[in-house]
């Protein structure tokens, strides 16, 4: 009873903010009376966020009846909030923290009522949402921008630049394009290579089983120099299936793609596996990840297998911006390269701002 004792003196103390939870008795086995109670005087009732303007708030509550938002952060993250106020995921101190006066279970029930604001079950929820890999496709669909950097050592040392922008359409869609700068450091050629745009739509996504499945197509355009060896001079077409599962302490990714070139016989198979044991339970900090990947042309038979430990770092609290370095070795088949530096710099635009 303890909980609910100090749950009532918090209502107290909110009583001069609180003109709802003065009339409305109270049902703690309920999350919408909760919620209407506690949260709806800065969230609304609707979920809107709409709020009197005298409470003064330092940030605006979130539009929970947008399906986008409502839907792609995993609901420990909201919890996280929920428990230990804004400041827990670099966000506004407005949002109080609540885990003193509130059971567990209590704020499980208030999310599932928060959830219900976005009306559309279509949305694949954020707990699905398993963080990037170096090789391995991503199989949620994302609002995101990267910047690829790779360094490949080997008798001639080139280095490559990728600029990638991912935009989601609707609850299931996804488009992007790849932008790639190459330059030779042995003979000085620098310049655009062949640009890449894909979709990609989510097949299955299931909240029970924690796993995920999208299919996708990439076109590769010739927009680079293939004489200098920045393009393959022909247009590619890239079909490919990806797909992601949570095993409770870890969790697994995997992609298969088929690069059909329209000109040459250079058609290949690429497949990769990654295996990622997060040591955070929040977005801040290191996540280790092995990947495997290999590399089959169908035309000639051959097959390379290659290996990328890397580490993951999330560089802020609310996760949307992050930092992936590894090194990538060939361990069976043709050499391709002695070993290969790999990173990403990855921004979530859609869930805050690059400096702040
Ligand atoms: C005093 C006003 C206030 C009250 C009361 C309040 N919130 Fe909030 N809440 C906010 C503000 C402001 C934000 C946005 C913070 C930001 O974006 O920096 C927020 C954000 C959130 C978020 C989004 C977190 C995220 O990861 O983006 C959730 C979920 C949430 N509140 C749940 C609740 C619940 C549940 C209650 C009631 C138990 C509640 N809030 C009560 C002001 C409030």
């Amino acid at each position: 009873m303890t909980s609910r004792r100090s749950l009532i003196s918090l209502v107290f103390a909110l009583l001069p903010l609180t003109a709802v939870s003065q009339e409305v008795e109270i049902d703690f086995s309920n999350g919408k009376s909760m919620y209407d109670a506690w949260c709806g005087r800065c969230h609304g009732l609707d979920g809107k966020g709409i709020v009197a303007e005298e409470l003064e708030l330092e940030a605006p509550p979130p539009d929970f009846s947008d399906c986008s938002f409502n839907s792609r952060e995993p609901r420990k993250d909201w919890k996280a909030v929920i428990t230990h106020g804004g400041q827990a995921r670099g966000l506004s101190m407005s949002m109080p923290a609540w885990g003193e006066a509130l059971t567990e279970k209590q704020i499980d029930l208030m999310i599932e009522h928060i959830k219900t604001f976005c009306p559309d079950r279509s949305w694949p929820q954020g707990e699905l949402n398993f963080r990037r890999a170096q090789v391995t496709a991503k199989a949620f669909p994302e609002n995101e921008a990267l910047l690829i950097p790779t360094y490949t050592h080997a008798g001639a040392r080139t280095s490559t630049t990728r600029f990638v922008y991912e935009e989601r359409i609707g609850p299931k869609g996804q488009w992007e394009v790849s932008l790639p700068f190459s330059s030779n450091h042995s003979s000085s050629v620098n310049g655009l290579g062949d640009i890449e745009v894909a979709g990609k739509i989510l097949l299955h996504d299931d909240l029970r089983t924690l796993s995920v499945v999208s299919a996708g197509l990439e076109v590769g355009l010739p927009t680079g120099d293939a004489s200098s060896g920045l393009g393959s001079g022909t247009w590619k077409l890239v079909p490919f299936l990806a797909a992601g599962k949570d095993f409770g302490p870890f969790f697994l990714q995997s992609s298969i793609k088929y690069e059909h070139p329209l000109k040459g016989n250079e058609k290949e198979l690429v497949y990769a596996l990654a295996f990622t044991y997060p040591l955070i339970d929040g977005k801040k900090g290191l996540i280790p990840m092995l990947e495997f990947h290999g590399i089959t042309s169908l035309g000639e038979g051959h097959t390379t297998l290659f290996l990328t430990p890397q580490l993951y770092v999330g560089l802020v609290k609310r996760g949307h911006i992050a930092l992936s370095i590894g090194t990538q070795f060939p361990v069976a088949g043709e050499k391709l390269f002695d070993y290969r530096i790999v990173a990403f710099f990855l921004w979530e635009y859609a869930d805050g701002g690059l400096w702040w």
